[in-house]
């Protein structure tokens, strides 16, 4: 069989097999251990004669390192070694994984990138080291440019230009043009990121908190110049990425190395502030939203022009109109992606680069335009569900998006909104409701994965794909003991080890679809040889709690059909239907929030999200992908944003006490939908991604519904009370 994926597999083999645990609500494996430390974060291998090193970050906001003055802190008590420029690299962590070339490091373009290791016998002793280590700069930061401006943008990507969208405005019977600002994001993950690196001759071995093991092997290699054999990753739990884990960062870098020099395991762990400062944000953003409709409410006319930063010389810029090229019709468009070049920390993915931020202002501009309709902004939307990608003629694989707004506006009691605003108050405050689309690109992506069904019975699962909190662990399990016949029980699943066959990696809604499908086909082999076993067709044999059939016959042991263990390695990646066929996910997102009319404060009362993403794998972690993305919406909507210091530049908000997001006592009951769907045409398990999906426009209608509610209509994110005041 090819590896790649180019017809749409329609059997529904896992709507056939038996054993009933696909898609089942399963708790996570790992999630006992994880709460009882059992399950070791990178920084808890205990590791003998371990020294710890600390990260120093500049000073400046812009400019070269001329000295550093490493004697006088080598004196210092339990100080073993100074690192410095060019031995490290200035970043690492960005969007394109396997992208991370050396850099010359003297070079600072940011406040507080990271310029030194010190490493000392004991944390505290490194950590008072780096914090004496005086530095002397060429210091050029008023050169520094520290705020974006649209007038000094380049393009960022080959704008999209369809039909006359001037023209179509022109004679539009409904018009809207407005302007969005969403602001800088952190990932901020619970686990910090933090390594451990030891030597063994020539080998690296490095514990890591990672997203994508095999990318990651191969740009630490290539950080140290050794070649990808020799280096060995192990990420098995992940406390968290959110994209800043994609690629290696600052830690692991300057762990290795240190780790090669002294000849001793290093272990490098960033503080929450050098996270947030030095790691990556996810960029601000301008978004000029141009909607032009007839009087029926169809866009005749869509721009939407989007302008981000990253620092010089970065190849990633956020990719806002993801989905606006393929959600909505409108056939004269004008979609454009523009980025500055300034002195912030690297702009990265965070979780759902594009979509997360595109989506709100897209779902806010639609809801302007359904007020200019005096049309349900279901509806409208309802009303804008094109036939194939606007411009590209592509069709569109299954999209439950019609079903997702009618699923959720009945669960939620739409009906019941007033579609003016200010016409529902409760004491101090305004009542109303919003509405969103969710949207989102999927990808299946390269991945293989060892399945063994052992002479035993049980079957074990081996792939270097990580869990970053978002159920790789049970799925993959699942996905092997529907396909073998086995209660879950007897499955085990080994993960983030590099030497384990390479998966997909954790990014991009891709991990349990990717990943699972090489998990699928692995399977698939084995089923070829039990049915050999059994004499029958694959297709004929029938497997349950570890027995073995063909209809009609007395069921067997499996373990009867079987010499031994039977390992089998699957392999998938991309194929035509990736560029034939617009996959994606949909859904909608409805809420119901009060607005103090005295104070500005805005609280979520309700909201309920319905999603459509192919055959559900695990309904509890796909309902818990859906809600973590609601959260993030609200958040997204309320109170986070990264603040810079208009003067120097640097973060000021730079931990969670001062970057807001939001906290059990923000957060109402939420419901969550999952839409019923298969889609053939994206992987072989007829799933797409949902880890992503439930921030895509979360936002959008959390601001609708404040709109709703007092008739202030912000275009700011995120709408925190001075402004709504
Ligand atoms: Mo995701 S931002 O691709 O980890």
């Amino acid at each position: 069989m090819k590896d790649s994926y180019d017809s749409p597999d329609d059997r529904n083999l896992l709507d056939q097999t038996r054993q009933g645990v696909i898609g089942q609500p399963l708790d996570r494996p790992e999630g006992r251990l994880k709460v009882a430390g059992q399950a070791p974060y990178a920084a808890e291998y205990d590791r003998p004669d371990c020294a710890e090193g600390v990260l120093v970050g500049a000073t400046i906001t812009k400019g070269r390192v001329k000295a550093i003055n490493r004697d006088a802190v080598l004196g210092m008590p339990g100080v073993l070694a100074v690192f410095s420029a060019p031995e490290m690299l200035r970043r690492a962590a960005q969007g394109g994984a396997g992208e991370a070339p050396m850099q010359d490091v003297r070079q600072v373009e940011f406040p507080l990138q990271p310029i030194a290791l010190v490493v000392a016998e004991t944390f505290e002793q490194a950590t008072h080291a780096a914090k004496a280590l005086v530095v002397e700069y060429d210091d050029q930061s008023s050169k520094a440019v520290l705020v974006p401006s649209p007038g000094r943008a380049e393009p960022a990507k080959d704008p999209t230009e369809n039909g006359d969208l001037e023209g179509a405005l022109k004679d539009a019977a409904h018009v809207v043009d407005v302007t969005y600002t969403t602001p800088g994001h952190a990932s901020a993950a619970m686990e910090p990121h933090a390594a451990i690196a030891e030597w063994d001759g020539d080998s690296l071995t490095l514990h890591g908190s990672l997203q994508m093991v095999k990318y990651n092997v191969d740009e630490l290699a290539d950080s140290v110049g050794i070649p990808s054999d020799r280096v060995r990753i192990v990420s098995a739990y992940v406390g968290g990425g959110f994209g800043s884990k994609l690629g290696i960062s600052h830690e692991a870098v300057a762990a290795t190395i240190a780790s090669r020099q002294l000849g001793r395991p290093v272990r490098v762990v960033m503080t929450r502030q050098q996270v947030f400062q030095a790691v990556m944000r996810r960029s601000e953003t301008v978004q000029r939203i141009r909607l032009g409709a007839d009087s029926d409410g169809r866009l005749t006319a869509l721009g939407h022009e989007a302008f981000v930063s990253n620092l010089p010389e970065e190849s990633f810029s956020e990719p806002v109109l993801q989905a606006t090229q393929f959600l909505y019709g409108g056939e004269n468009r004008r979609l454009t992606l523009n980025i500055s070049r300034i002195n912030r920390l690297t702009a990265g993915s965070v979780r759902a680069p594009g979509e997360a931020v595109g989506m709100p202002a897209l779902e806010s501009a639609m809801d302007e335009l359904a007020v200019a309709l005096h049309l349900d902004p279901v509806e409208l939307r309802k009303r804008n569900v094109p036939d194939q990608v606007p411009g590209e003629g592509t069709p569109y694989s299954s999209r439950k998006l019609v079903e997702a707004l009618d699923a959720g506006a009945r669960a939620f009691g739409w009906d019941r909104r007033r579609p003016l605003p200010c016409q529902q108050r409760e004491g101090e405050w305004w009542i109303g409701m919003g509405m969103a689309s969710a949207a989102r690109v999927n990808i299946l992506a390269k991945a293989e994965a060892r399945v063994t069904l052992r002479g035993d019975g049980t079957v074990l699962v081996e792939t270097d794909q990580t869990d970053i909190g978002t159920g790789s662990y049970a799925i993959l399990g699942q996905i092997a003991a529907e396909m073998l016949g086995q209660p879950i029980e007897r499955t085990s699943v080994h993960l983030g080890d590099s030497l384990f066959p390479q998966g997909a990696g954790s990014g991009g809604s891709w991990a349990a679809s990717s990943t699972g499908s090489a998990v699928f086909r692995a399977c698939e082999a084995i089923r070829a040889e039990l049915a050999r076993g059994l004499n029958c067709a694959p297709d004929d044999l029938q497997l349950r709690d570890g027995m073995a059939w063909v209809e009609g016959t007395e069921p067997r042991p499996v373990t009867d059909l079987m010499d031994g263990d039977i390992a089998r390695i699957g392999r998938i990646e991309p194929g035509e239907l990736m560029e034939k066929v617009k996959q994606a996910t949909y859904g909608a997102f409805f809420c119901e929030v009060a607005v103090n009319a005295f104070t500005g404060e805005t609280r979520v009362r309700r909201m309920t999200g319905a999603f459509g993403f192919g055959r559900v794998l695990n309904a509890k972690t796909a309902r818990s992908q859906c809600l973590g993305g609601m959260v993030w919406g609200i958040g997204m909507a309320l109170t986070e944003e990264l603040q810079f210091d208009h003067r120097d530049g640097h973060l000021t908000n730079h931990d969670l006490a001062e970057y807001h997001v939001p906290v059990h006592r923000d957060i109402p009951e939420m419901e969550v939908l999952l839409i019923e769907e298969r889609d053939a045409a994206a992987s072989p398990l007829q799933a797409k991604g949902v880890g992503e999906l439930g921030i895509c426009g979360a936002a959008g209608a959390v601001a609708n519904a404040i709109y709703n509610a007092c008739g202030v209509r912000l275009r700011d994110f995120p709408m925190t009370p001075d402004k709504l005041l």
